[in-house]
């Protein structure tokens, strides 16, 4: 089992540490894991937030566990040295086209989140969020327009293929879940999202079990506080899936809690938490682990086929959250180490 490890930066180092600890606790077969620079600390070391041997070590390893990446000190750099392009990089670089988010409430925490608990305690999703494509990675530029002013654009587009794997990826997600495929555009306004739509009604014709809705990105924030037990499965684009899935954590309490899977075809993935390197809370001891603690539980799951595993894992941080252990960011006082002690303890 070789595992790259890439902490990252601000709490990145910090989380990511405790997720190792679960890892080595777990007495996995041949566990390896390997180290290696991103982000602004890899820029900062080697010139470059993603070096070539970085990439190396992600494609000698089965499984990538991430930390995050982002330093706002290092955002005046020119867009392809910036920390962020480490985690764009791998995403593009390793074909990582397909990122699991899911949101569900913990038990204990139903009180703790941003909406009423008799809402917060319906919430069961899972967010299917395309990640090698849309306004993310097309052409992209600064210029000055003839009349002097200056424009920023960035290119949003979806080729078929593009999409058609990306709705497989929903479908396959919603069969092994509740049947129900929300897919999330804006079709009243975007071409490419017309596209979306399109392709999606084709696939569905592949899964007859599973529901497919539509839904505007609008709509869907909306009904993401309002109603969101009624979602099962959302797939959406690139950029509409980070809004909604930050939005998703909140509804679950905290963003330190959403862990994520970005898979390619196969079994490789990267798995990391959905937040940042968070620099408001960096090196004091008190960001939430259990997002990249949750992640490496889905490595587990699907890198490794390990899914006795991985629920131990996941139980054991339920547990910890049951016993009401938690983080400043849920109301709580225990720290980032004190958090990864307790889950050790009860894996
Ligand atoms: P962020 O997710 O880093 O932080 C947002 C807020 O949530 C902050 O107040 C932070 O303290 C809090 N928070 C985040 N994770 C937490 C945790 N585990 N425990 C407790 N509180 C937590 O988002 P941001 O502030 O918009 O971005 C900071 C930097 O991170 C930027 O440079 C951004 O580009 C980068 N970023 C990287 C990733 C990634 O590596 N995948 C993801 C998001 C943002
Ligand atoms: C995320 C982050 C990244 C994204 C950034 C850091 C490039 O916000 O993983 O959600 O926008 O995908
Ligand atoms: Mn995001």
């Amino acid at each position: 089992m070789r595992i790259a490890v890439f902490a990252g930066d601000g709490i990145g180092p910090e989380v990511t540490s405790e997720a190792v600890r679960v890892l080595q606790a777990l007495d996995l077969p041949g566990l390896e894991l390997v180290e290696g620079d991103v982000g602004g600390a890899a820029y900062r070391k080697h010139g470059h937030p993603l070096p070539a041997e970085t990439l190396d070590i992600a494609r000698s390893a089965e499984a990538v566990l991430f930390g995050a990446v982002g330093d706002f000190d290092l955002d005046h750099l020119e867009r392809h040295l910036r920390p962020e392009q480490a985690v764009l990089g791998l995403r593009k670089e390793l074909g990582l086209f397909a990122n699991l988010r899911p949101a569900r409430v913990f038990k204990g925490l139903e009180d703790l989140t941003s909406l009423r608990p008799e809402v917060a305690q319906t919430i069961d999703l899972l967010i299917v969020r395309e990640l090698n494509g849309d306004v993310y990675f097309g052409e992209k530029g600064m210029r000055t327009l003839e009349d002097g002013r200056r424009q920023g654009w960035d290119m949003m587009s979806y080729a078929e293929d593009e999409v058609r794997r990306i709705a497989h990826a929903g479908f396959k997600a919603a069969m092994t879940r509740g049947k129900k495929l929300c897919s999330v555009d804006k079709a009243n306004v975007l071409e490419t999202s017309q596209l979306w739509r399109d392709v999606m009604i084709e696939v569905a014709a592949e899964y007859p079990e599973v529901e497919l809705s539509h839904m505007y990105v609008d709509n869907a924030a909306m009904q993401l506080v309002k109603n969101p037990g009624a979602f099962d499965v959302v797939v959406t684009g690139n950029l509409f899936g980070d809004i909604l899935s930050d939005q998703a954590s909140m509804c679950v309490g905290s963003i330190g809690l959403l862990a994520s899977a970005s898979l390619a075809e196969g079994t490789f993935g990267l798995y990391e938490p959905i937040h940042g390197s968070a620099p408001d809370i960096a090196g004091k001891g008190i960001a939430n682990p259990m997002a990249t603690i949750l992640s490496a539980a889905m490595m587990l799951r699907h890198s490794f086929g390990m899914e006795a595993e991985a629920v131990r894992i996941e139980d054991a941080v339920a547990a910890t959250l049951a016993a009401g252990i938690k983080g400043g960011d849920l109301g709580g006082s225990a720290g980032t180490k004190e958090i990864g002690d307790a889950v050790l303890a009860r894996l």
